[in-house]
This record gives structure tokens, C-alpha cells and sequence, in this order.
């Protein structure tokens, strides 16, 4: 694709990629992403800030070739999806000065083997003027790595947000046309890299909240023209209640479980309290991030595999326990042919997990009419608990 403008003197480049399916061998991408880049012209002096994803860099590279001249570099995370061909830039253009925070230093040298004297650190809160167009380099740590900060470009009230408000969407959209479409897609990345880092993203947008900003322009997805819709959002999902949920990621082998997953989640349903439902043999594992950023309650179903649960649950409870939602309750249900320690392997993997456990329903083989009532109390248990917390 070729350079966009966005408003007079600031462009996107940066490359759509419309074929990938995960990312960092790990995160599913159903619909793709795009790696952006800007260029924002002053009276005197050119930024890129940001790169692309060394794959897709003959189409940033190309880009460049009708830009006689860039002064800086600005790389606001240095995960090689944005940093990876700063190199090739610097190359290009010898003379620019590579414009990152102190720590994002290092982190360069280190993954991209940048020659130190190419970097001008910026503190917190630090202004480089371009002529003008001023930019304010704003430190914000860990969204999603512990070196990452915004650019703030004053006179046009614009943040370039980085993965900071990012959402995976190939599109040839420039600006956010549907809301829903991305408020699904950037519920989806906060889920699976910043969840973790909750606390310190509230301080983040506490210190961004300041700042009249009229877009906001992230590296992979869509510009919000309307930054207030992602503002809020992520306001909600660092801030807001646990929600009248339960997120139920299960396996089954030979039915049994299943049948327990199925009756709890009727007797659920019937007490009012929303389900979300996870198959772990075959569901994608960013939806399942997902529902865990508002919902009050998880429950893992799993059978007694090798006297321990089944591992696609054991990877579940990894997973919860490095994302380490808001969760307020936990518990555990499944089938068992003749013994094991399912509950106490899966409650040693979640230290991170400030929950109350909920009685466990575990049975021997088929669930007989005593474990269908122990499920029905579960869900009473559960519904009472959410109703006590005020979980609508
Ligand atoms: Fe889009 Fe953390 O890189």
C-alpha cells in the first residue's frame, strides 16, 4: 500500500497484513493486522516514528524512497514488530538520530545490535521540536513491555499510542469505520498483552488524561478519529466491576465431563448468571483472554488424565494465571475413572490468582444423580456470591 496522509504534514506507512494467523507463535490473529508507521513533516525536521515487522519491509522501505531526508527515528517499544528494521532506516538515512527512552536503549542494542551512538534518549515528558510541530515523548511502562512510551505531537493534539489502544485488524480503513468491529478486536490484544500490567496501565491513562487529544494513532489497526470510544474502554476494562460471568474453559474425553459442563451450565443460566463457554480442544485462545478481562468467576471442566487434569486445562490455568485477570471466584469440576490430584495441581498453578475457590464437583466416572445436585449447588453457590458483590 502507498503512504496515506493523515492531516497535512503527518502521514501513515507502515504495511496491512492481511495473511498472518499468529503472532509471536502464540496470539491468534483471525483477521490479520498492520504494522504503522508515521511520518510527521516540521518546517525543519522529519520523524518516522515506528517501523514495521522485518517481513513486510520492502513495502516500508519503498515508501521511504520519495523521502529525501528523515532527521529522526522514534521508536516508542522496541518488540521487533515496530523496531525490527530501524537498521535498514538508519541505514538509509545516516544521519538521523534514533530517538527511543533510556530503557528501550538498551533493548535495542541488545535485539537489534543498533550502534550506540546512533540514540538520542528522551526523558519523561521531554519535547523535541521538528520546527513547527513539537513532539512530547510520554514514558508509559508496560504496555506491554517495561521501555514503552507514547509521542504526543502538540500542535495537532494527535498520540501516537504504539500498541498502547492497538487492535489487529487488516483493513484498508485508515480511520476506525466500524466501533463495534474494533472495540472486539482491541478488547482482544488488551486481553492477551496487557491485562497483566492492569494497575500500571490505570496510572498510564491517568497521566495521559491531561492532554486534549483528537486522535490517537496506534501501531497496529486502525486511527481513532474518535479517541474518546477507546478511552473509555480501556477505562472499563482497567477499572471496571467484574461482571455476572462465568468463563467455563473445558475438555472432555469421554463424555462425562461434558455432561457435568453442560448441566452446570443450564442450572447457571437458570439463575441468571452469564456463561461463556470454551471448548479447549478447539477454541481459539484470544476469545477465551477475552472473557476473562470482566468475568467474576472461572471454572475449569476437566477429566483425571495421568492422576492430574487434562493438558489443554493445565495450558488454560497457565494461561489465567500469567494474564492474571480481575477474577474473583474459581472452581473445578470434571469426571474421574479412579483417583488423581486434578484440583490440587490446577490450584498450585494459579498463585497469581487472588480468588476464593468454590467447593469443587469432581466424580467417578459417569456423574451420577448426587453429582448433577452438587453442580446445582455450585451454581447457586456462585449465582448467591455474585449477587452478594453486586455483579450485574
Ligand atoms: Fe506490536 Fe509489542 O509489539
Amino acid at each position: 500500500m502507498k503512504t496515506r496522509k493523515i492531516k497535512e504534514h503527518i502521514y501513515w506507512m507502515g504495511s496491512v497484513d492481511w495473511d498472518s494467523r499468529l503472532f509471536d507463535s502464540l496470539i491468534p490473529l483471525p483477521d490479520g493486522t498492520s504494522y504503522n508507521a508515521y511520518l510527521i513533516e516540521g518546517s525543519e525536521k522529519t520523524a518516522l516514528l515506528d517501523t514495521v515487522d522485518p517481513p513486510m519491509d520492502q513495502e516500508l522501505m519503498e515508501q521511504l524512497e520519495g523521502i529525501p531526508k528523515i532527521d529522526y527515528i522514534v521508536s516508542q517499544h522496541a518488540e521487533q514488530d515496530h523496531s525490527g528494521i530501524i537498521p535498514q532506516v538508519l541505514k538509509k538515512y545516516p544521519g538521523a538520530k534514533l530517538i527511543s527512552s533510556p530503557k528501550a536503549k538498551g533493548m535495542l542494542i541488545d535485539l537489534l545490535q543498533v550502534p550506540e551512538d546512533s540514540f538520542k534518549t528522551v526523558e519523561d515528558g521531554e519535547t523535541l521540536s521538528l520546527g513547527d510541530k513539537t513532539l512530547k515523548f510520554i514514558h508509559t511502562p508496560w504496555v506491554h513491555w517495561p521501555e514503552t512510551m507514547v509521542t504526543y505531537l502538540e500542535e495537532d493534539r494527535i498520540l501516537f499510542s504504539c500498541d498502547f489502544f492497538g487492535s489487529h485488524i487488516a483493513t484498508t480503513d485508515l480511520f476506525v469505520a466500524d466501533e463495534g468491529r474494533v472495540y472486539e478486536a482491541a478488547k482482544r490484544y488488551f486481553a492477551e498483552i496487557m491485562m497483566p500490567f492492569r494497575s500500571i496501565i490505570r496510572k498510564n491513562l491517568e497521566k495521559l488524561a491531561p492532554y486534549p487529544i483528537e486522535m490517537i494513532a496506534p501501531s497496529h489497526g486502525q486511527v481513532y478519529p474518535n479517541p474518546k470510544f477507546i478511552l473509555d474502554a480501556y477505562h472499563d476494562w482497567v477499572n471496571g466491576p467484574s461482571k455476572n460471568t462465568v468463563v467455563l474453559p473445558y475438555v472432555s474425553m469421554h463424555e462425562s465431563t461434558k455432561l457435568m459442563v453442560d448441566h452446570l451450565v443450564s442450572a447457571l443460566v437458570e439463575k441468571g448468571v452469564r456463561v461463556e463457554l470454551f471448548n479447549l480442544a478447539v477454541t481459539d485462545i484470544g476469545k477465551l483472554a477475552m472473557a476473562l478481562v470482566d468475568a467474576a468467576t472461572i471454572v475449569v471442566g476437566t477429566p483425571t488424565v495421568l492422576a492430574g487434569p487434562h493438558p489443554y486445562a493445565a495450558y488454560a490455568a497457565f494461561l489465567a494465571n500469567a494474564l492474571r485477570p480481575n477474577t474473583k471466584f474459581l472452581s473445578v469440576i470434571g469426571s474421574y475413572g479412579w483417583g488423581g490430584k486434578t484440583v490440587e495441581t490446577l490450584a498450585g498453578m494459579i498463585p497469581n490468582l487472588k480468588v476464593e475457590v468454590l467447593s469443587p464437583v469432581l466424580c467417578k466416572g459417569v456423574p451420577s444423580e448426587d453429582a448433577f445436585k452438587a453442580l446445582d449447588d455450585l451454581a447457586a453457590a456462585i449465582a448467591q456470591k455474585h449477587k452478594e458483590h453486586g455483579f450485574t
